[in-house]
């Protein structure tokens, strides 16, 4: 009997016990989140009135929450107007470079509460059928977000397609564009690898890199491989400033992004006119995929999919050394054009 009495005791311990550690969890999980949800000072300049953008304490619950169901459908018109949340068309977009940390860069700049992507890559200003539906199949595309808060999208083709800079001055000249650039060789390197992966899965045998970078009747490097003329920025930049000043421009560093992610995101807050609110806190070095992954709060947290930071083939190094060679005089017209060094060799 009285064995019986202190296993039962024994199991409403354990359960009391069980409550009050989740209980504890959950307010430092509270408090981690609240920490970040404090109203932050509003937004200058053009993206939004000064003095009275306060963002809701409600913001980042809003983003993990709210806007999620609605995304699902679990969410109704009613309380999306109750939330007086609005679909934006956006304030910056990340033009490009593809392979140069566009998803990174997206993610990590959501990690702002100001700040809401869009999830998909929409391609409006660069395929014809989806710019002719016209602005508002475009803001439609775009998620639910508050007023004060702003809009990012990011569609890496807009960088290299003809059409694209018009198209965008169209719908706002003053709109804020954010270019995400890697060594350029690499970035080349990293194109082909994505174009492989996408081949070996249909089954489809592939060219060598070595053999589409270089031309094999002059050995010369090969101008007409798209991978290589995605590379040569400054051309594609000379294209966009027809249009915008180099001021409505910032370069981010692709490669610093991956190995010390904080300073450039803090680059990008200062270009976008927002309250520095990305903290070391928010990015952490996961050991296993070799990169920073995203945290929210000490119960969410996230890094990006597999399919970003593939492992590139072997390429001939004379081969990377004729690219670099032959990427380094637009380089440095790079570098001039924009103010930014890359030391890239
Ligand atoms: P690799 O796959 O060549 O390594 P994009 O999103 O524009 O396609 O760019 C993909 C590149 O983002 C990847 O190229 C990877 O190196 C880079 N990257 C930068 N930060 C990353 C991160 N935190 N996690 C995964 N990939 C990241």
């Amino acid at each position: 009997m009285l064995f019986k009495q202190q296993a039962w005791l024994r199991q409403k311990l354990l359960v009391l016990g069980s409550l009050a550690v989740g209980s504890l969890l959950y307010l430092v999980a509270r408090v981690g989140s609240l920490d970040r949800l404090q109203p932050i000072c509003p937004i200058e300049g053009r993206f939004g009135a000064r003095g009275q953008a306060e963002f809701p304490l409600r913001a980042l619950q809003f983003k993990r929450g709210l806007l999620h169901e609605f995304r699902k459908g679990n969410t109704s018109k009613e309380q999306v107007r109750l939330h007086d949340l609005v679909q934006q068309l956006p304030k910056a977009i990340i033009i490009g470079v593809r392979k140069g940390g566009t998803r990174a860069l997206l993610e990590m700049l959501n990690l702002h509460p100001a700040v809401v992507k869009a999830s998909q890559e929409i391609h409006f200003f660069d395929n014809d059928e989806n710019y002719a539906k016209g602005i508002e199949w475009y803001r439609k595309k775009m998620p639910f977000s508050y007023p004060q808060q702003i809009t990012i999208e990011k569609s890496p083709a807009y960088f290299i397609t003809e059409e694209v800079p018009e198209r965008i001055y169209k719908m706002n000249s003053s709109i804020k564009l954010l270019i995400i650039v890697r060594e350029p060789t690499t970035r080349a390197i990293s194109d082909y690898t994505q174009v492989l992966e996408g081949k070996e899965r249909k089954n489809k045998t592939y060219y060598k890199f070595e053999k589409l970078a270089i031309d094999p009747n002059t050995c010369e490097v090969n101008t007409k491989y798209k991978a290589v003329r995605t590379s040569i920025y400054t051309k594609h930049l000379e294209r966009w400033l027809k249009y915008f000043p180099i001021e409505q421009f910032h370069i981010v560093d692709g490669d610093r992004l991956i190995t010390e992610p904080l300073p450039e995101l803090q680059l990008v807050e200062k270009f976008l006119n927002l309250p520095p609110r990305i903290s070391q806190y928010n990015l952490y070095f996961n050991a296993t995929r070799g990169f920073y992954c995203l945290r929210f709060n000490i119960i969410f947290n996230k890094c990006l999919a597999g399919s970003k930071g593939r492992i590139h083939p072997e390429v001939d190094p004379s081969v990377i050394t004729k690219l670099r060679k032959f990427f380094h005089p637009f380089n440095q017209k790079f570098y001039q054009i924009t103010g930014r060094t890359l030391n890239w060799p």
